[in-house]
């Protein structure tokens, strides 16, 4: 893995090392033992344990790890579109390039600071990416670990363009389940969405709580701020929460699709839940010099902790 540099916060570290294809990667660590891994290609979080050294996220033993594509798994970050329509790549071309580290972003509240370990990367467009998207914009990353070991990003992201732009984002986060079929979302239900499965036509929920039984691919409208994803034989609990993005992507690709990717296993989506916060719907537009900032919080908690002291409905974030 190379040389590494360790730099000490006053309570945590960042430690930058080399991937196995010589491009830079930070692990943050907390001061009880949980860790995070970014990779400056395409800013994805790689790896996200918790203080039992338990991996949290999912990533395909299939997975390519070769730029330019992003690796199959982690959290990657789905701009400036999600999904695949124009001349741009499959959900944008940021989870595609390499970051840099910004050395100086204009601050954020000290609260996105203190008690943190943390990096900011940085992503600019190169000559290449306007001619397929011919915008100026500055995309700023904060990527940190808490203390409690939870996992925060802070995406901003600035038109420095003379016109205003409009994008689509999500950050596509692959969850490690242990049983696809014991698992369920709270959160969504009664939500309408819309079904990638069906040209994007719009449904409306019904049910109760979210379960799987066969290929889901589905952007949920309206979402509440915080949701949870119960995975009952684990007996703990994804608690997502976010701010300025009002969709929550659901994908399982089930049997068949499975077989269809080079780079996932056939039996690996029992193993796998991607629960992405994601503006989709409505693309956010930027006048010249506006910002827009969308945040994603991921903690887990214990499920019996979930079901009797904690009603994810009546939590703001
Ligand atoms: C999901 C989409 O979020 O990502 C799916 O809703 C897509 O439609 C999946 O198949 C994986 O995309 P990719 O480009 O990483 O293979």
């Amino acid at each position: 893995m190379g040389h590494s540099a360790v730099v000490w916060d006053h309570r945590a570290a960042i430690e930058i090392t080399k991937d196995w294809n010589g491009v830079d990667q930070v692990v943050l660590r907390n001061p009880h033992g949980a860790s995070a891994r970014v990779s400056l290609h395409g800013g994805q979080v790689t790896s996200w344990r918790n203080e039992q050294g338990e991996e949290l996220l999912f990533t395909s033993t299939k997975a390519i790890f070769k730029p330019p594509k992003a690796m199959r798994g982690g959290i990657q970050i789905c701009f400036p579109q999600f999904g695949n329509c124009g001349l741009l790549e499959q959900h944008g071309f940021a989870r595609n390039k390499i970051w840099a580290i910004d050395d100086n972003p204009p601050p954020l509240h000290p609260n996105d600071s203190d008690g943190k370990s943390f990096i900011d990367l940085m992503l600019k467009p190169s000559e290449e990416d306007l001619k397929f998207w011919p915008h100026s914009f500055e995309f700023r990353l904060r990527v940190s670990l808490t203390a409690d070991g939870d996992l925060t990003f802070i995406s901003r992201v600035r038109n420095i363009n003379g016109k205003p732009f409009s994008f689509s984002f999500a950050y596509h986060s692959y969850l490690s389940v242990s049983d696809i079929s014991e698992v369920r979302i709270e959160g969504l239900e009664t939500l309408d969405y819309l079904d990638n499965l069906c040209q994007r036509e719009r449904f409306t929920e019904q049910g109760d709580a979210i379960t799987f039984e066969s290929e889901v691919d589905r952007i949920y409208l309206g979402s509440p701020k915080v949701i949870a994803v119960l995975d009952h034989e684990k007996k703990r609990t994804y608690v997502i929460k976010k701010e300025g993005l009002p969709d929550v992507v659901v994908w399982n690709p089930w049997e068949k699709k499975s077989k269809s990717m080079v780079d996932f296993g056939d039996e690996e989506y029992k193993q796998m839940l991607c629960v992405d916060g994601a503006a989709v719907e409505r693309s956010i537009t930027l006048k010249p010099g506006e910002e827009w900032m969308g945040r994603l919080e991921l903690s887990v908690v214990p499920s019996s902790f979930c079901s009797d002291h904690f009603d994810i409905r009546r939590r703001d974030f």
